[in-house]
């Protein structure tokens, strides 16, 4: 059984099929063409944090695809009553086929994932966010061509995205140049990263601008993740030279795209130039969480259907 909780959990063979099924799902959705590869499989979906993107495109995604979905949150199950993560996992993955958790800490969907008797997808953690980073990919293949060899521009929060971007740098050959206020920075053992990934695919700069120079692809995220709300003010401060600009812009190569997983913060994160400019591709990277993940959920199930 093969569960997804972090970037590293699939080989770089399996992601080539990942993207190319993907490709193949996504034309099929878009000729209104049935795919129905998931006829009677059930997903139930885990919200311990907000979601819009994560909740409609497994939804949507599960149903087009044949199944069905439950969807559960902390306040509307026993999980907001302290029912041990353990017994939970027990009793849902008798039910069901497929399990989608969106929590805090990764031990968490770890222990999970542990006593499940079917395969556990990471819809984000504190420390990752493996589902976006596959959709991102695949939107910069649609775009670009092969990730390998390019270099990718981290803006901002050495957050989840940033340590998933890092694991998927390592595995698929690209390299990424971080730069993050002092204070927060990538943490390389937390990331899965740390003795792994070669020097030249993980570079730090001190200055963003310095960061997007020649760079494929420049990306960021919110300044203060869920479940740090707390540090909201202080973030709001440390952040403020952190937003991508057409300043960052210009020091990318010219065809250049930006994307961001959203939700967006104009004026903080990112400029509304750059996020609603000609190199903004945010909005064919949240549709394609949907196609990816359709891919996903079908190889964790049935595995190559070639
Ligand atoms: N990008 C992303 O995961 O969005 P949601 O929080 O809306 O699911
Ligand atoms: N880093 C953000 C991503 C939201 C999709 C968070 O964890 O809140």
């Amino acid at each position: 059984m093969q569960h997804y909780l972090q970037f590293t959990d699939l080989e770089p063979d399996q992601y080539a099929y990942l993207f190319e099924r993907a490709h193949v799902i996504k034309r099929k959705f878009k000729a209104y063409e049935r795919h129905q590869t998931l006829a009677d499989r059930t997903l139930v979906m885990i919200f311990e944090k907000a979601s819009t993107r994560t909740r409609v495109s497994f939804e949507a995604g599960m149903y087009q695809l044949g199944g069905t979905v439950v969807h559960l949150t902390t306040a509307d199950s026993q999980l907001g009553r302290a029912e041990p993560i353990e017994d939970s996992a027990r009793v849902i993955s008798r039910m069901v086929d497929l399990v989608m958790i969106r929590t805090f800490e990764q031990s968490k969907i770890e222990r999970f994932a542990a006593h499940s008797r079917v395969p556990v997808i990471n819809g984000l953690t504190n420390e990752f966010h493996p589902c976006q980073i596959l959709a991102d990919i695949f939107t910069f293949i649609e775009h670009r061509g092969s990730i390998k060899g390019k270099t990718i521009a981290w803006v901002g929060d050495g957050n989840n995205m940033a340590n998933t971007w890092l694991q998927a740098a390592e595995l698929l050959d690209f390299t990424v140049h971080v730069s993050t206020p002092h204070g927060y920075e990538v943490n390389e053992e937390t990331a899965g990263i740390a003795g792994r990934i070669r020097a030249d695919r993980y570079q730090i700069y001190n200055n963003p601008v310095d960061a997007c120079r020649d760079a494929d692809l420049v990306t960021t995220d919110v300044w203060t993740s869920m479940g740090f709300e707390a540090e909201n003010e202080a973030r709001k401060k440390a952040f403020a030279a952190w937003c991508v600009n057409a300043e960052m812009m210009a020091a990318a190569k010219p065809n250049a795209l930006f994307m961001h997983c959203l939700p967006a913060h104009r004026g903080e994160e990112v400029t509304t130039d750059v996020i609603d400019g000609p190199q903004s591709v945010v909005w064919e990277e949240a549709e394609n969480r949907m196609h990816v993940q359709k891919a996903l959920m079908e190889y964790l199930l049935l595995g190559r259907v070639d």
